[in-house]
């Protein structure tokens, strides 16, 4: 076997492990190593990107959901959940709200909702992007048919994220009920790319079960898929799921993956996620100096805000979207990077005709 200094430059020098270098890399990552690829990986998100660091303002619009994700606080079983939907009036006025802060990407999120059908996200999709012309809009809505997908993208959706979850089918059915399957996660993703949608894919960092092998398998399936988008964050339990009692991801791990990922994939969008900011006050500032470059705050009504309850504890969830923006810019200010008012694409898409 190798050691780890010559796998770590050949991943900042080619961005490519093999699975028994990345499972070694993370068996005997110390901090000294942490610190070398954050460094590494910052440079390279600098490089391409500048100083910059991009918002996305994020509608949840709906907390009702037909599946049954184990891991997750909006479960169709958890009765306790506090079900909402927003109306398109109310998700309209959310994102001029959005717009006028300064966002120029919209995302909607929401769980597998029967009552959102195609027609009433392309009306949304359209309206949006009528209102606003120069608004990137990002869906967030789970497993659809090609046909949709298809849909939502001529309405003029410009993005999608769906994370992977897990790329080892094994793992995945202890994650889930048996009426989803990686494998139909993973179709979902190819289908959106060829669609032509800036496609994001990503996983929890210590979700129950998770070995190093399935991160190695995880990674290696991004590097494969090369998506636009990369989200990751520590997964955390949720009192009312079959997780409740199991314990979270850390800030560590999640700090070393996103500076893998960023050398593994160097132009690809990689947010220092909410989950990140809840574990650790100053999770999302380390997750830019990791190698992160977005954030996504919150824009739904301050009043269902809490009822979006992914997770324990999340952050943000009494504030205004107002507020979040200008605490974001001191934070992000605070640590020598800028907040700016710009779609902020994915460059290997800047200059692409849709
Ligand atoms: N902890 C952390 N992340 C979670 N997600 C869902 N439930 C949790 C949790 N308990 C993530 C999933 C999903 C995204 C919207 O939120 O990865 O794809
Ligand atoms: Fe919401 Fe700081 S980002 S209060």
């Amino acid at each position: 076997m190798t050691d780890i200094r010559s796998i770590t430059d050949k991943l900042c020098s080619s961005g490519e492990l093999t699975r028994d270098e990345i499972i070694f890399l993370l068996a005997n990552r110390d901090l000294e190593t942490q610190s070398y690829l954050a460094n590494k990986a910052s440079e390279t998100a600098r490089k391409y990107y500048g100083n910059t660091v991009f918002v996305r303002g994020l509608i949840e619009f709906t907390n009702y959901c037909k599946n049954d994700c184990y891991y997750c606080g909006i479960r169709c079983g958890n009765k306790n959940a506090n079900r909402y939907r927003l109306t398109e009036e109310e998700i309209l006025a959310c994102a001029s709200h959005g717009y006028d802060l300064g966002f120029r990407t919209i995302v909607l999120q929401g769980g597998e909702d029967a009552f959102f059908t195609d027609e009433k996200i392309v009306n949304i999709i359209r309206a949006i992007k009528h209102g606003h012309p120069d608004c990137a809009v990002t869906l967030s809505i789970g497993e659809k048919s090609y046909e949709s997908y298809k849909a939502f993208y001529d309405a003029g959706a410009d993005r999608y994220l769906l994370r992977h979850e897990t790329a080892d089918p094994e793992h995945y059915a202890k994650l889930h009920p048996s009426t989803l399957s990686s494998e139909n996660r993973k179709q979902c993703l190819y289908n959106l790319k060829e669609i032509g949608f800036q496609t994001g894919a990503g996983f929890m960092v210590g979700s129950p079960y998770q070995t190093l092998e399935n991160i190695a398998d995880d990674l290696l399936f991004l590097k494969k898929l090369d998506p636009a988008m990369i989200g990751i964050g520590p997964f955390i339990p949720h009192k009312d799921t079959v997780f409740a009692g199991e314990k979270a991801g850390t800030l560590e791990l999640t700090l070393f993956l996103l500076s893998v990922i960023r050398l593994m994939l160097p132009t690809v969008l990689l947010p220092a996620t909410t989950a990140l900011g809840t574990i650790d006050p100053r999770g999302r500032e380390q997750g830019i100096l990791a190698g992160a470059n977005v954030v996504m705050p919150n824009l739904s009504p301050v009043g269902v805000r809490k009822k979006y309850d992914l997770y324990d504890n999340k952050i943000c969830t009494g504030e205004e979207a107002a507020e979040c923006m200008n605490c974001l810019k001191n934070r992000i200010g605070n640590i020598g990077y800028e907040i700016v008012t710009d779609r902020g694409d994915n460059i290997n898409f800047k200059n692409r005709k849709r």
